[in-house]
């Protein structure tokens, strides 16, 4: 049975959260290979963030039983306005995701963040794949990507840190596969 997770779209009542899994070590390590790094996604500031959010920009907050767990961003990589991606082809979604607790992992919960997130993102007909951006160095990520049907697909430098991550898809013929039974 899957947990009962639910997404909604992040607002300013969630900073409270945001800033305090910006600090839990694990997400840290997630966001940056800077050892000394104290805090999640470099300086953001999650006011400033928020007001961002656009059709193309949106940040969601995961509930497991009506409690916040965990944050999830989904944007279109070709048309943000952040470019954080570079040049990319239209028709892909990007998705980030962390959990704020370390209690909160390995209970499957990200998974089921993922399959909802992955779901939406297909709803939209010209959606042909999902990237994500896992850094090189998060193999424990690249395992839970690669579980959901990810594929690696190579290094790439992105944002403004240079960061190294090796970028992941899952293609919808890949996501479609399963529920045809082949
Ligand atoms: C990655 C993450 C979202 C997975 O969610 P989860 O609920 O812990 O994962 P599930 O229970 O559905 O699946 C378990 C798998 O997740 C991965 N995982 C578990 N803890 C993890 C951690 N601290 N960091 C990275 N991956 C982790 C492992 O592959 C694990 O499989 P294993 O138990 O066989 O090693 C969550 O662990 C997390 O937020 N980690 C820190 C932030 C992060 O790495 N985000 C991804 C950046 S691109």
């Amino acid at each position: 049975m899957y947990p009962m997770i639910t997404l909604r779209p992040a607002t300013l009542n969630d900073v409270p959260h945001l800033d305090l899994w910006d600090l839990e070590p694990h997400v840290i390590s997630a966001t940056s290979d800077d050892p000394d790094a104290e805090k999640a996604f470099g300086d953001t500031y999650w006011p400033d963030e928020l007001a961002l959010v656009r059709e193309d920009y949106q940040y969601f907050i995961a509930e497991l039983d009506g409690r916040p767990i965990g944050g999830m961003q989904i944007i279109d990589p070709h048309t943000e306005r952040t470019r954080y991606w570079g040049d990319i082809e239209p028709g892909l979604r990007a998705i980030d995701i962390w959990i704020g607790s370390a209690a909160d992992h390995g209970h499957g919960y990200g998974a089921e963040m993922m399959r909802l997130a992955i779901e939406a993102c297909f709803l939209g007909p010209e959606v042909t794949a999902i990237i994500i951006d896992p850094l090189a160095s998060n193999t424990r990520a690249h395992t839970f990507y690669q579980r959901l049907g990810f594929r690696p697909e190579g290094i790439r430098e992105l944002g403004e840190d240079n960061d190294i991550c090796l970028v992941h898809r899952l293609t919808r013929d890949a996501w479609l596969k399963p529920l045809s039974g082949e």
